[in-house]
Order: structure tokens, then sequence, then C-alpha cells
């Protein structure tokens, strides 16, 4: 009797993209009993210095551009062809900026195996419907996929150099996060597996905005006191807002990797917060920063700040999240960084 080996697809080739592909790539070797030992990475086609970054990354197995001076495995191939990449996969592992999962589902739709079984790495909110919805809860509706999520203290050039760090896997699918834990955890990048798909998930996306109240309180060169109690109030928010929208959302959650450590680590690092302190710094609107300073990586904490405000706009609440607002003014009303703090 033949066994089915599962055939893994990374869906993105970002800075983390780059670094999962490292672990999975290393994982898969690991265990050729359950993985499939080539593993299609999908790389948004671009040129740099006038060649293809799929050529550069399958002739010299690094991602020059976003996950420089480090090597992939062998066994990691990229492929421009989104399709194509996901020809025959079963494990489908979700890690774009969030503003680019709309197209991408669209082109994968009716497209991908009936058995195959996603998680996502994806730290955003979804607000098109006009509600909000959760990315995961996106793909798992538009791809008839379970899918489970992955979110953590994670800053990814630390996990390139094998630093020791951990992880939440939120699921719904216990079988599945089993198989996800395996592909993915390493002695470095420990994981913990909670059933809080929704508080695993509006933890990796919120603290994106919490880490930019962070940064202006550094760029305002506010005390330690200061900051502690903008993260403080930051995390209590993020806690209201995942209870108003989703029931059973465990406080637990907001004590492993993906909640009080995510928030530390991208308010003391991280490019939302480097990007706030430039902003209360120079004055420079967040979206020139993010072209200057981040070499095509892509902010999630400004957008997020948006989409939450829409959210919030719409069912009459603003006032009950005056960190959440504060951020949202600032870096789409103009609104002096100082104010943050007097608002608070
Ligand atoms: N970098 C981190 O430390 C880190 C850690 C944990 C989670 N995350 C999350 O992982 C997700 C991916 O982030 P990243 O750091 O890998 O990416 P990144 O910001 O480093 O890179 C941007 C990526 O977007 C791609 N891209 C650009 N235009 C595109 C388009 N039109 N369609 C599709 N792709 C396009 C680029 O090719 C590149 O791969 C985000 O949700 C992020 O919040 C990042």
């Amino acid at each position: 009797m033949s066994i089915v080996r599962e055939k893994v697809t990374i869906i993105g080739s970002g800075n983390w993209g780059s670094v999962i592909a490292k672990i999975i790539g290393n994982n898969v070797r690991k265990y050729p009993a359950v993985f499939q030992e080539s593993v299609n990475m999908y790389v948004f086609e671009e040129l740099v210095q006038g060649k293809k970054l799929t050529e550069i990354i399958n002739e010299t197995q690094e991602n020059v551009k976003y996950l420089p001076n480090v090597k992939l495995p062998s066994n990691i191939y990229a492929e421009p062809d989104l399709l194509k990449s996901v020809k025959d996969s079963s494990l489908l592992i979700f890690v774009l900026p969030h503003q680019f999962i709309d197209g991408t589902l669209k082109t994968l739709k009716g497209n991908i195996k009936s058995d195959a079984k996603a998680i996502s790495l994806i730290k955003g909110v979804d607000v098109r419907k006009g509600g909000l919805d959760l990315i995961s809860h996106v793909i798992s509706r538009e791809l008839e996929v379970d899918t489970s999520v992955l979110m953590g203290a994670n800053i990814a050039s630390e996990i390139a150099k094998e630093e020791f760090s951990e992880s939440t896997l939120g699921y719904k699918n216990k079988d599945n996060a089993e198989l996800f834990k395996l592909l993915l955890e390493t002695p470095y990048f420990k994981i913990s597996t909670i059933n809080d798909i929704a508080g695993v998930e509006l933890c990796g996306a919120l603290k994106n905005v919490v880490a930019i109240a962070a940064g202006i309180c550094d760029g305002l060169n506010a005390g330690q006191n200061t900051k502690a109690a903008v993260i403080r109030i930051g995390l209590m928010e993020m806690k209201k807002f995942a209870r108003l929208f989703y029931d059973g959302v465990r406080d637990e959650t907001f004590f492993e990797s993906c909640g009080i450590a995510d928030l530390i680590a991208t308010c003391q690092g991280g490019r939302n917060r480097k990007i706030a302190e430039a902003h209360a710094f120079t004055g420079k609107s967040f979206a020139e920063l993010e072209e200057t300073m981040l070499n095509g990586q892509k902010l999630q904490g400004t957008l997020t700040a948006m989409e939450v405000h829409q959210i919030l706009e719409k069912k009459d609440l603003v006032d009950q999240f005056p960190l959440f607002n504060s951020v949202y003014e600032v870096v789409f009303k103009d609104v002096k960084c100082s104010q943050l703090l007097h608002k608070l």
C-alpha cells in the first residue's frame, strides 16, 4: 500500500516567508515518511538588479532582496506562477502581507487539492464586507479548507539566526494542528497549540497597532513608565476588541507567545515601531517612510489601524478604544504625536 506524503507550498516569500522556508525545507527532510522533500515557494516576481528574483533564488538558494545572507535549503524551489506552485500540494502556508491576500485567493479558488489544509501566518484583519473578518476565515471560506494560524514573538531576522523563540498555533482541527507543528517546530522555534483561532489571530493583527504607539513614545523620548503604560493599555484594548467581536476568545491566549510576548517584542523591535519612531522624529508620512526605509517590506500596523477604525466607527465604539483611535489619527489625520499621550 502506498502512503501519500504531504506536499508543501509556501505562499509568500518576504522576510518571514523566507525564514519559514528555511525551517520547512529542513523539517521535511527530518520527516520523510510524512512530507515530500521538494517544497515550492510562490514568489511574487520582481527584478533585482535587472534579474528575476526567482532565478536568483533558484541559482543561489538565497532571497537576496527579503532575506539576504541566509541560505535556503536546496529543496526550496522558487516559483513565480501561483497556480503551478500549488499543484498537487496538500499543505498551504499563507505568509503574504495581508493587502495581497484577496488577489491570491481569487486565483487559487477552485484550483487546489480538495483535501488541502492551510495555515495562515498573516498578521491583519479583513474588512472588505464592511464587518470584521479573520484572514484565516476568509481563506477557509474561499478555498473550502481548514485553516489554522501561527502567530508569536517572531521577528524574522532573529529566527533566521536560529535564536530561541516561541510561537502559538491556533487551531480548530487538532490533527491538522499536530501536522503543522511537526512541519514548523524546531529546537529554537517552539510551538504551543491552543484551540482559539480568533484570539491568536487578533493578537497577531492588533499588536502592530500598539507597536505604532510604542514607536511614537520612543520618537518623543518618552520614559519607560510611559511606554509600559502604552503597552498595557494596548493589551487591554486588544483583549476588549477580540472579546467584542468573537465569543470564546480565551484569557490564556493573551499569555501565550502570540499575546503578551509578541506585543513586547514588537514594541521593542520590529518595523512598525521603527517607522513610527521615525515619523515622530521627522514628521514624514508613514507611506513615505515605508517606501524609503523598508526596501520593499510592508507595514501592517497602519493598514490594520485603518481597518480597526472603520469597524469601530461603524459600531459607534471609537471612544472606547482611545489608543487604537489615537494611532489612527496620527497616521491618517495628521494629528500630532504628542496628542496620543494626552488622549490616553
Ligand atoms: N517579518 C516578520 O518579522 C514577520 C513575523 C511574523 C509575521 N509576519 C507576517 O508575515 C506576513 C508576510 O510578511 P513578510 O515579512 O514575509 O513580507 P515582507 O513585508 O518582508 O515582504 C513583502 C512581500 O510582499 C510581496 N509582494 C509585493 N507585492 C505583491 C503583490 N502584488 N502580490 C503578492 N505579493 C506581493 C513581496 O514579493 C514580498 O514577498 C505579514 O502578514 C507579516 O505581518 C512577519
